[in-house]
């Protein structure tokens, strides 16, 4: 199962893990794989200390990190955070914060209290710009990796500088090939059933185009990876690996509200949708109130990112932090992908790797047993 990208990187396993904690990512790491922190909801002071407990934690073991800098947004003129963060909060029309306070108020959301700044959002090339300078500080450190955009040509340089790898996330055909032009080392090529940013094709058909086009580049298979056969499908199909993100939501090492758990338990693989209701470009999460009453003709568009995630900050903060509180299930931001349904047991990442390992090794058995002997 060692793929050649696992020995340019010098792990064991090509299983990577997309997480927003710092757990699962040396968890996962330390099992033989390797965990990718997702900073977008960092501040470069957070990250630094999500960084040090995984430095501290994961020995010898290698990890990534995780950016979003969109190929195109609103305010990509401004040259501080500052500046856009105030132009972004300005752009946001009435309409839109009155109708998003309405819903969570009606479904009992409490509050955020005041002064407490423990989340953020970086969904811009000037907020990314500090994550990446922290992230290329930790040694073990060894890729950085972007959503939503090929990421502009001095953080490929200066991740290159720095001798570690870049990678990008790519849902259509033609975003592999902008990647692959602008010299990275490998596409993240992320079918429509996974949680999160999603387009519009499927895995299956995604991930064989995407290994042809932009060959000899490796390929890391996401989107609907949950169990060992999908690994070896994936891995049939020409991808180095497979990247996980939903797989790991409910692990026993990831933070989580009991109620937001229980809301991915619950769900079947037709209970999520692709909404653009929280972050303003197409995202799977499961389906609820929120993402119906944002569909509807008669209430407001969603405003294009990242003017909507600005907007949606509050309700993301709060349904995250209260997901038990009154009915704010209805309105909670859960991204997940299809494997949703996949998924009904809280294990640890470890036992996790294991069992893909041994179902990967089954399925091989399978295959094989198909070809008589000669
Ligand atoms: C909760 C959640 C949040 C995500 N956030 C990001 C993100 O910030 N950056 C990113 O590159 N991908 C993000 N993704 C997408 C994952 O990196 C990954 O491509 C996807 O989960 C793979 O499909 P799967 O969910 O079927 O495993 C997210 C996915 C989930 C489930």
């Amino acid at each position: 199962m060692q793929t050649d990208f696992c020995k340019e990187l010098g792990i064991e396993l090509p299983i990577f893990a997309f997480t927003h904690c710092r757990d699962v990512v040396v968890a996962v790491s330390k099992a033989g794989g390797i965990g990718v922190l997702g900073a977008v909801g960092f501040s470069a002071e957070r990250l630094k200390e999500e960084l040090d407990w995984i430095d501290e934690h994961i020995g010898d073991h290698i990890y990534g990190v995780d950016t979003a800098i969109p190929q195109k947004y609103e305010g990509m003129d401004k040259t501080t955070p500052e500046a856009l963060v105030k132009m972004l909060q300005e752009a946001i029309p009435d309409q839109h914060r009155e109708f998003a306070s309405k819903m969570l108020s009606d479904a009992g959301v409490p509050e955020w209290p005041e002064g407490d700044d423990e989340v953020t959002l970086s969904f811009s090339a000037v907020q990314a710009q500090a994550l990446i300078d922290e992230a290329l500080t930790r040694p073990n450190c060894r890729m950085i990796v972007n959503a939503l955009g090929t990421p502009p040509d001095d953080v490929i340089k200066q991740v290159h500088d720095a001798g570690r790898l870049i990678g990008a996330l790519a849902g259509r055909l033609k975003h592999g090939l902008a990647h692959k032009a602008a010299g990275l080392d490998f596409i993240v090529c992320q079918g429509s059933e996974g949680g999160g940013h999603a387009g519009e094709v499927t895995s299956m058909i995604l991930w064989p185009q995407m290994v042809d086009a932009v060959a000899p580049l490796p390929i890391l298979a996401a989107g609907g990876i949950g169990n060992g056969r999908q690994i070896l499908a994936a891995l049939a199909m020409g991808a180095q690996g497979v990247w996980l993100g939903s797989r790991w939501l409910v692990s026993e090492e990831a933070h989580a509200e009991p109620a937001q758990r229980e809301s991915y338990m619950n769900a079947t693989s037709e209970d999520t949708v692709r909404s653009r209701s929280f972050t303003g470009k197409t995202a799977r999460m499961l389906k609820n109130e929120w993402t119906e009453a944002w569909a509807r003709d008669d209430t407001p568009d969603p405003l294009p990112m990242p003017l909507q995630g600005y907007l949606t900050f509050d309700a993301v903060r709060r349904t995250s932090r209260y997901a038990g509180s009154g009915d704010c299930q209805k309105v909670a931001f859960n991204p997940i992908g299809q494997v949703v349904g996949q998924i009904n047991e809280v294990e640890s990442c470890r036992d996790i790797v294991f069992q893909l390992l041994n179902e990967y090794t089954d399925a091989l058995d399978n295959i094989n047993a198909l070809t008589p002997e000669t």
